[in-house]
């Protein structure tokens, strides 16, 4: 069988410190744990660069610990540019305003832009709340979990993985 290209997958939130870590952190244990890890590549980044080249937020790390997640240790936050968004097959914004500003960096509209909780058809909101402000990254991490395994359960059946 002739062995397919990677498929590239970045997610998306404002700082690039909180949420887009912890589904790019999630998305890759799910990876992992298909198998996969040779199929994918995977990345997150900001639409903003305030914390450029910082490790990604306490409250992240922490709970990616409490549910053994791994977390690269080379991870830290970069803002997403215009070029990247062509060379990624899915773009996954965790809220619509990160789709916005995405809108806004890019020459030609994206075609391949989603929202993380378009793929958690039982969750009650579209939009990953920002733990920055609230601190409920519990909450987050499970909002987060239910869109990163509809994510890959979507891609495998499109890419037939
Ligand atoms: P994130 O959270 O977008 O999930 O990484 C935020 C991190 C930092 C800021 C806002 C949101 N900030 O304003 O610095």
């Amino acid at each position: 069988m002739k062995q397919q290209p990677p498929v590239r997958v970045m997610f998306v939130c404002l700082g690039n410190i909180c949420r887009s870590p912890m589904a790019e952190a999630i998305f890759a244990k799910l990876v992992q744990d298909a198998g996969l890890q040779e199929q994918f590549v995977i990345a997150s980044s900001g639409t903003g660069s305030w914390h450029t080249g910082e490790r990604p937020h306490p409250g992240t790390q922490a709970v990616l610990q409490r549910n053994s997640v791994p977390l690269r240790e080379d991870k830290v936050a970069h803002r997403l540019s215009g070029d990247e968004l062509d060379s990624y097959d899915y773009i996954v914004a965790m809220d619509s305003d990160n789709v916005h500003s995405i809108y806004g960096l890019a020459p030609t509209p994206p075609t391949a832009l989603y929202r993380l909780l378009d793929f958690a058809p039982h969750s009650d909101t579209r939009d990953v709340p920002d733990p920055y402000y609230t601190g409920g990254f519990d909450h987050v991490y499970g909002l987060v979990e239910a869109g990163a395994r509809g994510l890959l359960e979507h891609i495998r059946n499109e890419r037939g993985l």
